[in-house]
């Protein structure tokens, strides 16, 4: 987070990815896309929609198959393009690495909010249950939640169950937290309390990379901005510098598309639709 709060970001990468490339088909979605992110630092991904950001951050973890490129989390470095059970092996671990927190919270329905948390550590971790409601228990605290441990996802508000999401990826103890748009499906009343929760995380040192519409939120806790379009990053810089001079033509144009409220009306317009999907 930014300089006004005393953390000690390490200058070793947590994050390093390069010449990574993505095509669907035809589509070139990521451009030969090199970024670095710190530990303990907090990298805000903006771009317009349809800017390749979510194929970014899916491609970290391998939940999107990169095309070309390396991807390397935590000294573990994986190229794309491997097959076979050292890869499997190899991505298995890097997604041990990785927690990621998605648009839509994907809780369990039929379990309460204690065992959704649990349930990382129990079926993948193979912990205890005693040792893994432990773990479950201090994130559910961490979140502001542990007062709704034995409750059902349908009972909570739609923030409630994201700050459980974001518990949920913390309980698998990962070296960096992957967000993408965490707060973009949520009522506006709500998307306030998970922002608390991430800008709590980042005070305590959490390595973030954040997909975000919430420009804000940028400017007040990440370290730097790297602006996203049409599958490359065309622009990295700290949020003071970037909002106040950026250096592109389409990141001042996106910029200004926030500033009008213009780009949340598309936002707001593309979370409907996917809503309806
Ligand atoms: N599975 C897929 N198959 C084919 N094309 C895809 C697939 N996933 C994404 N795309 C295309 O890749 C491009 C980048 O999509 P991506 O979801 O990464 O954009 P984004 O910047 O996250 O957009 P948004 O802000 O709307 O979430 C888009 O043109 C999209 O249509
Ligand atoms: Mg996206």
């Amino acid at each position: 987070m930014n300089e006004t709060w005393v953390v000690h970001m390490s200058a070793e990468p947590l994050i390093r990815i390069q010449g990574l490339h993505k095509w669907f088909g035809m589509l070139h979605v990521l451009n030969d896309i090199c970024l670095d992110v710190m530990h303990r630092e907090v990298v805000c991904l903006i771009g317009r929609s349809g800017s390749g950001k979510s194929t970014l951050l899916r491609s970290i973890n391998f939940l999107e198959e990169p095309s070309a490129g390396t991807i390397e989390v935590d000294g573990l470095s994986i190229e794309a393009g491997g097959k076979g059970r050292l890869h499997r092996q190899m991505v298995h671990e890097l997604r041990l690495k990785t927690g990621m927190v998605f648009q839509e919270f994907n809780l369990f329905p039929h379990m309460s909010v204690l065992e959704n948390v649990m349930e990382g550590p129990v079926m993948v971790k193979r912990l205890s249950k005693t040792a893994a409601a432990e773990i479950a228990e201090a994130n559910l605290d961490r979140v502001g939640l542990l007062f709704k441990k034995d409750e059902y996802p349908n009972r909570l508000s739609g923030g409630q169950k994201q700050r459980v999401a974001i518990a949920r990826a913390l309980a698998m103890e990962p070296r960096v937290m992957l967000f993408d748009e965490p707060t973009s499906a949520l009522d506006p009343e709500l998307i306030g309390e998970v922002l608390n929760v991430m800008k709590k995380l980042a005070l305590e040192g959490t390595t973030m990379l954040v997909v975000t519409h919430e420009m804000g939120f940028a400017r007040e806790v990440a370290d730097r901005v790297a602006v996203m379009a049409d599958g490359e990053i065309i622009e990295t810089a700290k949020p003071e510098d970037l909002f106040r001079a950026p250096s592109e033509p389409r990141t001042k144009a996106l910029i200004e598309g926030y500033r009008s409220g213009t780009h949340d009306q598309d936002a707001r317009s593309r979370t409907a639709a996917k809503r309806r999907k």
